[in-house]
């Protein structure tokens, strides 16, 4: 199955700071502000959701075909991702600007001063898929996660016209959405996906019913954090997949994108949804133990155990065969 995944690519510049942002800054002198941070650390890590999706597919072994804008800085980060099995051959690389960049300083009392630069993300507006479908003889999902808004908007317009089936992942690009906007990018999905919160601001804003989004896309895929996932589909009972036992909670940035990394496997497995999601909570656990979207190492058989652990060894048994785990 060929899967493009189309969405944000970004790092995070994560700074802190030993001191307090409230001392430093002076009432009466707020309109000129100048202040410079002396910093103990920074991290830089590999996100952007797009960027995330992929690199969990590439994990499990599958070759996922990343679809997104960066700028010319992206050689190390594209390295890392191909290392991973991810397909960056139709990633856009602007001539202009600089890939996507998430600058934050955190101060002693957890207090954040943090910037977004979108920079070659605008650009995701002028990828067309067609090229990219050419390229590999067709494509069998295209998932459409957060990104430039127009590019959203874009590659479902075109996944409509060209009959590609698309998957709607709008999460944080909800909150700025109108509900006409945000019809336009469900209506006719395969998959929809969201968190629990997502689901309902999606309902508030189209005004449609449970049903009534269930009535307009084949799957809609619910993220429930600690509970797990659920999965509806119209006529059908809906299903629960408990979580994985997590080993610790470390940091749960990525868990969502890991979770669908998960999730699409499965169906490029041909496994059922259910089991689907089983291994897309399994991966999100992962990103939950550690700091950062991309951190996390896989190995076949410590994934396998884990997965048989939680959801018994008949379930293990179905995905068995196909998990390729691209650490040892
Ligand atoms: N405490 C937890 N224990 C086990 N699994 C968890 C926990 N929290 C989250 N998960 C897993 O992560 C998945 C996604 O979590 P969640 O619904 O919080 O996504 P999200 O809100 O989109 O997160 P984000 O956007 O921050 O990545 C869940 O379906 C579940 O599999
Ligand atoms: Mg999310």
């Amino acid at each position: 199955m060929r899967i493009a995944v189309t969405g944000s690519i970004a790092t995070d510049h994560l700074m802190t700071f030993p001191g307090s942002f409230g001392e430093q800054l002076i009432a009466e002198q707020l309109d000129r502000v100048s202040l410079s941070f002396l910093v103990d650390d920074l991290q830089i890590r590999r996100g952007g959701v797009a960027a995330n999706i992929a690199f969990g597919m590439g994990c499990l072994g599958l070759k996922p075909i990343l679809v997104g804008a960066v700028g010319d800085d992206f050689a190390g980060y594209r390295s890392w991702l191909e290392r991973h099995g991810v397909d960056c051959d139709s990633v856009h690389v602007s001539e202009l600007r600089h890939t996507a960049r998430f600058l934050c300083t955190t101060d002693e009392h957890h207090n954040q001063i943090a910037s977004f630069y979108t920079g070659a993300m605008a650009e995701a507006r002028e990828i067309e898929l067609k090229p990219v479908a050419d390229r590999l003889g067709g494509l069998d999902l295209v998932l459409i996660s957060p990104n430039d808004p127009d590019a959203m908007f874009r590659h479902t317009e075109e996944c409509r016209e060209r009959g590609i089936p698309f998957a709607a992942d709008p999460s944080q690009q909800l909150a700025r959405m109108g509900g006409e906007e945000i019809k336009a990018l469900i209506e006719g999905a395969a998959y929809l996906f969201t968190n629990d919160y997502e689901k309902a601001l999606v309902e508030q804003k189209t005004g449609w019913s449970d049903e009534e989004v269930l009535g307009r896309v084949g799957v809609r895929v619910t993220t429930l954090g600690p509970k797990g996932a659920r999965i509806d589909r119209e006529g059908e009972p809906s299903v629960h997949v408990p979580p994985a036992a997590e080993r610790g909670k470390v940091d749960p940035t990525g868990v969502g994108d890991a979770f669908r990394a998960g999730f699409l496997s499965g169906l490029a497995w041909g496994v059922s949804p259910e089991r689907s999601g089983q291994v897309g909570n399994l991966l999100a656990t992962h990103v939950l133990e550690e700091v950062g979207g991309q951190e996390y190492q896989l190995g076949r058989q410590g994934f396998l155990d884990r997965f048989a652990a939680a959801y018994g060894a008949e379930a293990a048994g179905e995905i068995t065969e196909h998990l390729d785990c691209f650490h040892a």
